[in-house]
C-alpha cells in the first residue's frame, strides 16, 4: 500500500487531498498542529466514514519543529510528502511578517533537508502561489512569468519555491512546486473573501446581519474549485520528473464579480452606487444596503489582477479545469445554505 504524508492536512486543500488519495487506496498519514481548540472539522468527511478513516492517521506536530517532522517523516515512511501547510493569508502576513516567514519558507527547507537526510527518494509536493507574480504586466501567467512578490506572504513563498529547485538541482531530489492559482470551496477559512461573501449572503438572508464590508472590489483574480485542483498535486507526483506547473481556469472575475453572481444565486440583484471608500451594493428590488467598503480590508500592497496560462499542465499532466465559475460560486452558496 502506497503511504502518502500531508502536511496541513487540516485545511482546505489538505482535507480534500486526503479523500482523494484514500479513495486511490493510499494510507494517508496527516500533520496536526497542537490547539486547544477544534481545527479538524475539515476532515469530519474521512474520520466520519469508517472505510477512508481505517486507512487514515493524524500525527501531532508543527512545521516550525524539525524535532517533530523528523519524527513523523521517520516513523510514517511515506514514498510522498505533500507540503501544504502554511500561514496562507496575505493580508495576515503583513501583520505577523516574521511568523509568516518561519512558517511559510524556513518550514518548506525543514521538510525538505529532513527528507534529505532520511530517505532523499520521497517524492515532494510544493505549494507554491500564484502570488508570486505580483502586479505582473502579462495577460497571462506561466511557468516562464518573472516573479515580483508584493506581501511577505509571497516573498516566502518565493524561498519555498526557489530553495525547491535548488535541491532538486543539487541534490537530484524529486521536489514539484505547484503554482497553483486561487482555488475556493465550501472548506475555505472564513476570511478569505470568496467564503466571506457566501457566508455573509446567507446570513443576510437569513437576517442575521444587515450588510458585509469588503475591501478591494476591483481586484481580479483566476478562481478555480479545490477539490479539483488537488488532484494535479497527485499527478504532479506520478511524472517521470519533478518540474513546476502553472494551475489555473484561465478565466478572471473581479471580487465584485462574485458579489453580484453570490447573491444572483439567491435571487438578489446588486446594483453599485458611489466610488471609492463611498461605494456601495444595493438590492435592486429592496434597495437595502447589502455591501459597504471598508478600507480595513485594504492591503499595504495590493495585488490587483492574476490569470493564469496552465497549457503545460493541460499538455503534460493532462490536467484541466471543469468546474466553471458559475458553477463554483453555486456549489459554494448551496454548501452555505445546506451547513
Ligand atoms: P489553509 O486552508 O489555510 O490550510 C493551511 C494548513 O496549514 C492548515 O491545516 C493549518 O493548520 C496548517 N498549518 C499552519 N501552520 C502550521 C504549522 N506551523 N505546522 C503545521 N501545520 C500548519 O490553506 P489552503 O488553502 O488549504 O492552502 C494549502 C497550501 O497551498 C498553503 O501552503 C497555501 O499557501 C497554498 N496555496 C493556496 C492557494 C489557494 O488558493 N487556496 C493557492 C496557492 C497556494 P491549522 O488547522 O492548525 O491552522
Ligand atoms: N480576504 C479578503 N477580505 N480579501 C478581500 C476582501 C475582504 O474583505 N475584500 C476584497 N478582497 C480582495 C483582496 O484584496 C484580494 O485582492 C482578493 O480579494 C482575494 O483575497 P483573498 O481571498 O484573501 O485571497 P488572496 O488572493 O489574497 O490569496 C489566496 O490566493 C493565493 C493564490 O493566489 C490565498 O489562498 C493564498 O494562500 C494563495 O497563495
Amino acid at each position: 500500500m502506497k503511504i502518502a504524508l500531508i502536511t496541513g492536512v487540516s485545511g482546505q486543500d489538505g482535507s480534500y487531498l486526503a479523500e482523494f488519495l484514500l479513495q486511490k487506496g493510499y494510507k494517508v498519514h496527516g500533520i496536526r498542529r497542537y490547539s486547544s481548540t477544534n481545527t479538524i472539522k475539515n476532515l469530519y468527511g474521512i474520520v466520519n466514514n469508517k472505510k477512508l478513516n481505517k486507512n487514515f492517521f493524524l500525527h501531532y506536530a508543527d512545521v516550525t519543529d524539525t524535532d517533530s517532522i523528523y519524527r513523523v517523516i521517520k516513523s510514517v515512511k511515506p514514498i510522498e510528502i505533500y507540503n501544504l501547510a502554511a500561514q496562507s493569508h496575505v493580508h495576515a502576513s503583513f501583520k505577523v511578517p516574521e511568523y509568516t516567514s518561519q512558517v511559510d519558507a524556513v518550514s518548506q527547507l525543514r521538510v525538505i533537508e529532513v527528507v534529505k537526510q532520511l530517505n532523499p527518494k520521497i517524492k515532494i509536493y510544493q505549494a507554491a502561489t500564484s502570488e508570486l507574480y505580483g502586479n505582473s504586466n502579462k495577460k497571462f501567467q506561466n511557468e516562464n512569468t518573472p516573479f515580483d512578490p508584493v506581501s511577505p506572504y509571497s516573498t516566502a513563498k518565493l524561498y519555498g519555491f526557489y530553495i525547491s529547485k535548488v535541491y532538486r538541482e543539487a541534490y537530484g531530489m524529486f521536489i514539484t512546486n505547484g503554482i497553483l492559482f486561487n482555488h475556493e470551496s465550501p472548506r475555505r477559512g472564513p476570511s478569505f473573501v470568496t467564503k466571506k461573501i457566501t457566508e455573509s449572503v446567507k446570513k443576510i438572508v437569513n437576517g442575521e446581519i444587515a450588510y458585509m464590508s469588503l475591501g478591494n472590489l476591483d481586484s481580479k483574480r483566476d478562481w478555480g474549485y479545490a477539490k479539483e485542483y488537488v488532484e494535479s498535486m497527485w499527478v504532479m507526483l506520478q511524472q517521470k520528473k519533478p518540474d513546476d506547473f502553472v494551475i489555473a481556469t484561465g478565466k478572471v472575475y473581479s471580487v465584485r464579480n462574485f458579489v453580484e453572481e453570490a447573491f444572483r444565486n439567491v435571487n438578489i440583484k446588486i446594483k453599485w452606487k458611489g466610488t471609492g471608500v463611498n461605494e456601495f451594493g444595493y438590492d435592486m428590488k429592496t434597495k437595502k444596503i447589502l455591501v459597504k467598503v471598508d478600507p480595513y480590508y485594504f492591503r499595504p500592497n495590493e495585488l490587483n489582477y492574476l490569470r493564469g496560462d496552465y497549457s503545460k499542465s493541460k499538455k503534460i499532466l493532462k490536467w484541466r479545469p471543469k468546474v466553471t465559475f458559475k458553477e463554483l460560486v453555486k456549489i459554494m452558496i448551496q454548501a452555505e445554505f445546506k451547513n
